[in-house]
């Protein structure tokens, strides 16, 4: 237990401030500051900020702060750029070798997307390159898992969410929910995922461009998937030849999350999976962890 140490001084100011706080009610709350005031603390002593440096902080948290609609939330863009998102993510979803890896949710899933025959085509707008998902739904000993619900969500072809377009985009473009058979797995059509940026016209945007840094995401398709006596699995998969790919604005990439989007033409192959031009075939299997 921390106690208080005399005056306020430069040199004792963390323990100071965290000594105050020895009567909070909430063990949990109070080790969070204690944290948080030593590092910030700590962080001040190194930068030695001028006072117009620090109101410049000050002043960016508040317009990051107005900059929060409903629609809109700048705080978790923060987050996400600063790579805090992910490393809440990493330490909670470690997951044994072989399941499959989770990332960042992003701001863009809606809970109502319309539960969908297994096999529709997700892409309301017409645009983009014709795409076919499937693979199945596994548990870590590798049997199908029957009744998983696999919510999806993209972005069209012009890489911009249905949310963000409302009344120009179709609602519910790019977004279905389908459920597993006794088979385990899943197939859907949608469209080549392309790279697009991450809200850039707010203080988080004007962070990035001036630290040189580009707002842009890699070329992704998002899933959650759940299945009754498994954990709950948050993730993406990504296009390995996206020029972002090295490069994500929000850290998301993962190795294991990289999908074989393959060019299908072959007349033969075409008729046979139903498409009237060249598609992109993708497959991926997903692999839950028991809860
Ligand atoms: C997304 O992939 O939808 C996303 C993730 C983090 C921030 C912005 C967008
Ligand atoms: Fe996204």
């Amino acid at each position: 237990m921390t106690t208080e140490s005399g005056y306020f001084t430069e040199s004792t100011s963390a323990q100071v401030v965290a000594a105050r706080n020895a009567k909070a009610q909430d063990a949990r709350l109070q080790q969070v500051m204690e944290v948080i005031t030593r590092k910030l603390h700590e962080a001040v002593k190194e930068i030695e900020p001028t006072e117009e440096e620090w109101f410049r902080a000050i002043m960016f948290l508040t317009d990051t702060g107005h900059m929060c609609t409903d629609w809109r939330q700048e705080f978790i863009l923060l987050s996400d750029v600063l790579g805090v998102s992910m490393l809440v993510d990493a330490i909670n979803n470690r997951k044994p070798s072989g399941a499959s890896e989770s990332t960042v949710l992003g701001p863009f899933h809606v809970a109502d997307a319309p539960e969908l025959p297994m096999g529709s085509d997700i892409c309301l707008d017409r645009k983009g390159d014709p795409m076919l998902v499937h693979g199945r739904i596994l548990d870590t000993e590798g049997h199908p898992i029957a009744g998983a619900k696999i919510d999806v969500w993209q972005a069209n072809d012009e890489g911009f969410y249905d949310v963000q377009q409302k009344g120009l985009q179709p609602d519910f473009n790019l977004r279905g929910v389908f459920r597993t058979g006794p088979d385990g797995r899943y197939h859907f059509r949608g469209v080549k995922p392309r790279f697009y940026p991450i809200p850039d016209d707010g203080p988080v945007g004007k962070l990035l461009a001036a630290l040189g840094r580009h707002p842009f995401r890699p070329a992704h398709l998002h899933f959650i998937i759940e299945a009754e006596g498994h954990a709950r699995l948050v993730t993406h998969i990504f296009d390995p030849d996206d020029p972002y790919i090295h490069s994500d604005a929000v850290f998301g990439v993962k190795e294991s999350l990289m999908a074989d989007f393959r060019p299908v033409s072959d007349p033969d192959a075409l008729a046979a999976a139903g498409f009237s031009g060249p598609y992109y075939d993708t497959e991926f299997d997903f692999v839950l962890v028991r809860a």
